[in-house]
């Protein structure tokens, strides 16, 4: 995936959606690990020259693990508030910048790890385990 290609944005989200659905895979994880995916690419492809989405689907989870070569995140507490964001002007007029996307992330994983290191990149690990019994 390329960074600021915003024509493309959200196709994997969607295409991760639609293999999951395949997969039999109950339709709430379905639905969070979809919301995830998407404030996942944004991020990617505001922030970041590129990066990798990789989707592993286990009997008891489901793995989203986001990683990008862009310029990492200095302050990862606070970039996990809501309401903190360094969106450009131009992504805040197309309506991004609510700081709300890593919160929204948080949300709706049941785990998500964030390791970064400036200058190098960022991964993000999202978890969503899988209530099969319940259904
Ligand atoms: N992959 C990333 N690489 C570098 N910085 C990032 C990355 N993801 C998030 N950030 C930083 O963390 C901030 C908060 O991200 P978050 O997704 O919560 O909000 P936002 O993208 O600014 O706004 P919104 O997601 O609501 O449109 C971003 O503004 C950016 O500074
Ligand atoms: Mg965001």
């Amino acid at each position: 995936m390329v960074g600021l290609d915003l024509e493309r944005a959200g196709q994997v989200s969607t295409e991760v959606q639609r293999v999951l659905r395949k997969l039999g895979v109950e339709p709430e994880v379905v639905r969070r690990a979809g919301i995830v995916c998407f404030e996942g690419e944004m991020n990617i492809v505001l922030y970041t020259p590129g990066g990798r989405i990789i989707l592993l689907v286990y009997d008891d989870r489901v793995e989203l693990i986001f990683s990008d070569q862009g310029p990492g995140i200095p302050d990862i507490e606070l970039a996990r508030q809501p309401g903190y964001s360094t969106a450009p002007d131009w992504a805040r007029e197309l309506g991004f910048g609510s700081g709300m996307g890593l919160p929204n992330m948080e949300a709706n994983a049941d785990r998500l790890e964030i390791r970064s290191r400036l200058g190098e990149g960022t991964v993000i690990r999202a978890t969503f385990f899988r209530r099969r019994d319940e259904a």
